[in-house]
């Protein structure tokens, strides 16, 4: 590290409170492997990546980072790091492989024994309970489509309440329900696959229905941690000030964002726009004592942010590759470019001044009722290679870390335009590069470089950095 880097590190530091968590987050789907190793069932995600063609280059999730057998090896790179907490998700068909009736006691050790090392290093533990692995015979019934399984992940959630309460300090009940029903339901790129564009919205409230349950599950477990929830958040604008530019940023951004925040931090779905309403009629029937599930008194919040997006009119030209799924091009808008920014391996555009607004908008639509917030993703993926004889230069994600948590603290900061906002810690998106969904291996979020075909983990420059920065708050 250079002489000004570490200066720059000292800064970063030095505007961090003591009791600001940093961390890094994963997903069990996307490192764990041994799908079918100690009982475990198999998740809608282990079918969908079986069928030709959708996992790029036939990428499998069978083994990933195999982590389910190398934990210790890998909260020793956690420890090493000098995080404070670390962001994991337990395999719901892990502990309960048919998504109902009996749990396994082989899962469930498993999850135990992290856990406890994970405090034995030092490092607290967040659990989220749901990062998208369907139980695979609950979504034979429908997954997210089907009522019942709000209740059924509410069962799951008391026992994992129950098992792991008296050591987890923070629970997230849903990652990102924006993604699943999006990419899972409407547009078919991701498990189960099903395109069918809006009338994919049934699963939003079953998500947030089973949200609300969970939350309750978790607290008559009696679970000593704090209770909150993971939403993606990506700020929405209109290519230009045009009249259909703006209106369909507007149906854009409630679908993104604002179906799954307004119920749960508000009690109420956001209003619809006369001429969108056809679009939104597969939501249902909502009654009041659903919303009042949903609408739980939550100890924080969990942002997830990537990047922003920009509709503009007319279907199916794509200039982004955030939206350029075959169902979408159905639709009469598409994602356009920001020309100005550089892009991630993804191709999305990597915009930290986005965020300061993003938590400004938050704070101005949902006042007091937006509890203390996590940022519990942020990160990028860059092109690098599969196999590495030493640490790799990633000095894109030095800097793309580095401004998004820089932006955040400047927002939140006195005086900040998200001054009200409390933030109480930032999560990398990702420990070590991992099984990216319908994107395989291709694309590389990790601080560690994993080689898939030796699972050799060789920690990044941005590791070192990560670790600094950790080290310089100590003192
Ligand atoms: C958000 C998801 O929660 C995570 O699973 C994924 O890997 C990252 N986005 C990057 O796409």
């Amino acid at each position: 590290m250079t002489v000004q880097d570490s200066v720059a590190v000292q800064a970063l530091a030095a505007r961090l409170s003591p009791e600001f968590k940093l961390g890094v987050a994963s997903a069990a789907f996307q490192i764990e492997g041994s799908l079918a190793a100690g009982g475990r069932g198999p998740s809608g995600w282990d079918a969908f990546a079986e069928k030709p063609g959708s996992i790029r280059d036939g990428h499998s999730p069978a083994v990933a980072c195999d982590h389910y057998n190398r934990s210790p090896e890998d909260i020793e790179l956690m420890r090493t790091l000098g995080i404070d907490s670390y962001r994991f998700s337990i395999s719901w068909p892990r502990i309960q492989p048919d998504g109902t009736g009996p749990f396994n006691t082989v899962g469930l050790d498993f999850y135990d024994r992290l856990i406890d090392r994970l405090l034995a290093a030092g490092i607290s533990p967040m659990a989220t309970l749901y990062h998208w692995d369907t139980p695979l015979p609950l979504e034979h019934r429908g997954g997210w489509l089907n009522r019942s399984t709000a209740e059924r992940f509410a069962e799951y959630s008391a026992a994992a309440g129950e098992r792991f309460g008296d050591r987890v300090a923070q629970w997230v009940t849903l990652n990102e329900p924006a993604s699943v029903t999006l990419n899972g339901y409407a547009l078919g790129v991701h498990a189960p696959g099903r395109d069918l564009l809006f009338n994919a919205l049934p699963s939003v409230h079953h998500q947030l229905l089973g949200h609300g349950l969970a939350v309750q599950a978790l607290r008559a477990a009696g679970v000593s941690g704090a209770v909150g929830v993971t939403n993606l958040h990506s700020p929405v604008r209109p290519a230009s000030r045009s009249v259909t530019d703006r209106f369909l940023a507007n149906i854009f951004d409630l679908v993104l964002n604002r179906v799954y925040a307004d119920p749960i931090l508000l009690g109420s779905y956001p209003k619809v726009p006369l001429p969108a309403k056809p679009w939104f009629r597969s939501l249902g029937k909502i009654t009041d004592a659903d919303l009042r599930t949903i609408h739980q008194p939550l100890d924080f919040y969990g942002l997830n942010y990537y990047y922003p997006v920009k509709v503009a009119t007319g279907a199916g030209r794509g200039e982004s590759p955030v939206g350029t799924a075959g169902a979408m091009l159905k639709m009469p808008f598409h994602m356009a470019a920001f020309p100005e920014y550089a892009t991630t391996g993804f191709g999305w555009p990597v915009a930290p001044d986005h965020l300061g607004p993003l938590l400004r908008e938050l704070k101005d639509r949902y006042r007091g009722a937006l509890p203390p917030l996590y940022i519990t993703e942020s990160g990028a993926s860059f092109p690098e290679p599969d196999h590495v004889s030493g640490p790799i230069a990633d000095t894109e994600r030095i800097s793309y870390i580095a401004s998004h948590l820089g932006h955040a603290l400047d927002a939140t900061a006195p005086g900040g335009i998200a001054e009200d906002v409390e933030l109480l810690g930032y999560y990398v998106w990702t420990l070590m590069d991992n099984f990216e969904w319908a994107a395989g291996y291709s694309q590389r979020f990790g601080l560690v470089h994993v080689d898939f075909d030796t699972q050799a983990r060789t920690p990044k420059d941005s590791y070192y950095w990560y670790q600094a920065l950790s080290r310089a708050r100590k003192g």
